[in-house]
């Protein structure tokens, strides 16, 4: 049995405003574009890995998860397990693991939660086992869990450089992205906080596979990126917003042209995304961006996001019943908490 360690990390989901949509390489989990993402403060998970712990049986043994208390059972606990077999295999040890997550963020419904779920247990899981990794390390080592925690290593805006093997592909911090992102704020209109009907992970398969849009907007992408960069470089929340916004609309595009389509979109998530636009009319900020499921997020300026929620929420809620608004700021990267070994 290996020795028993324990650790504690936190991380924070983040939001991408430019998009992760599709695999070069399925098993390294290598995305065919860069993407770039604002970490939020308020929505993050902690999570303790222990390996060889009470109630786990060493070599041979079986991981045990639990998710706000509740057991993770079938496909979600196959991939900690995998996650967990790519770290004892890093380290040299064998032991089964306890994982305890506990979650601010309303699992799979687009709000990103495998983000901040497997960069939280990348970072316990690593700490656990020994394993002293940099965050450039972390992020690569976070990416073989979801693609998009790569992300959430790191604080405020960040860019995961697509690369094209394990060694290159891994997320930074965006230059000169600090004192901006803290400008930023995100307004989550919470539709619906149900699990979602097809994993990202299978749709974004299917549009690679299938759809005859998906080229043509990874094409785009290449613009939106160097858009979304320098429009931080020059403060520009405008230019940012306007690359957010299309690059979200066109990825949604591709999905609905996929065989069969995937539509993550509600009437409820169109009207939002109508009623962003009306705000922009009205003079405010806001761009509004949908990941794999009908909640829409709303870029916005830090100094105008409450002002921005309170009129989307006057505007949305009589048609849109259970409606939740959030609105939350850039927050801070992975942290590590090394238990008693
Ligand atoms: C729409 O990171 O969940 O949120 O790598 O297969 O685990 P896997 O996918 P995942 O996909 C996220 C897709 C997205 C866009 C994004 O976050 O960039």
């Amino acid at each position: 049995m290996s020795p028993h360690r324990k650790a504690t990390a936190t991380a924070h989901a983040n939001i991408a405003l430019i998009k992760y949509w599709g695999k070069a390489d399925e098993a390294l989990i290598i995305p065919r574009t860069s993407s770039l993402s604002l970490t939020l403060d308020e929505l993050y998970t902690t999570t303790t890995v222990e390996f060889g712990g009470e109630g786990a049986e060493g070599a041979g043994g079986t991981d045990h998860a639990t998710l706000d208390g509740a057991p993770v059972t079938g496909r979600a606990m196959e991939r900690i397990t995998a996650f967990l077999d790519i770290v004892r295999e890093r380290a040299g040890i064998r032991g089964a693991a306890q994982v305890a997550s506990v979650n601010t963020v309303p699992t799979a419904a687009g709000l990103a939660s495998s983000a901040s779920g497997f960069a939280a247990l990348a970072g316990a899981a690593a700490a656990a086992a020994g394993l002293d990794l940099d965050d450039r390390d972390l992020s690569r080592l976070a990416r073989r869990g979801s693609g998009s925690a790569s992300r959430s290593v790191f604080g405020g805006l960040a860019v995961w450089n697509a690369g094209t093997d394990d060694a290159t592909s891994y997320a930074e911090p965006v230059a000169g992205g600090q004192s901006f992102s803290d400008r930023l704020a995100i307004v989550v209109l919470v539709l619906d906080d149900g699990p979602k009907g097809i994993s990202s992970r299978e749709a974004m398969r299917r549009t690679v596979d299938t759809s005859p849009d998906y080229e043509p907007w990874v094409a785009h992408h290449a613009r939106h990126l160097a858009d979304a960069r320098a429009a931080i470089a020059d403060g520009d929340l405008e230019r940012l917003g306007e690359a957010t916004e299309a690059n979200a609309l066109g990825m949604h595009a591709t999905m609905r042209g996929a065989v069969p389509p995937v539509d993550y979109l509600t009437a409820a998530s169109r009207a939002a995304v109508q009623t962003v636009q009306a705000a922009r009319d009205a003079g405010f900020p806001a761009w509004a961006t949908m990941d794999a499921g009908p909640n829409v997020k709303v870029l916005t300026s830090a100094e105008q996001a409450e002002a921005l929620n309170s009129w989307l929420y006057d505007r949305l809620a009589p048609a849109t019943p259970g409606l939740r608004t959030l609105v939350t700021h850039a927050g801070p990267g992975l942290t590590v908490e090394k238990g008693q070994s």
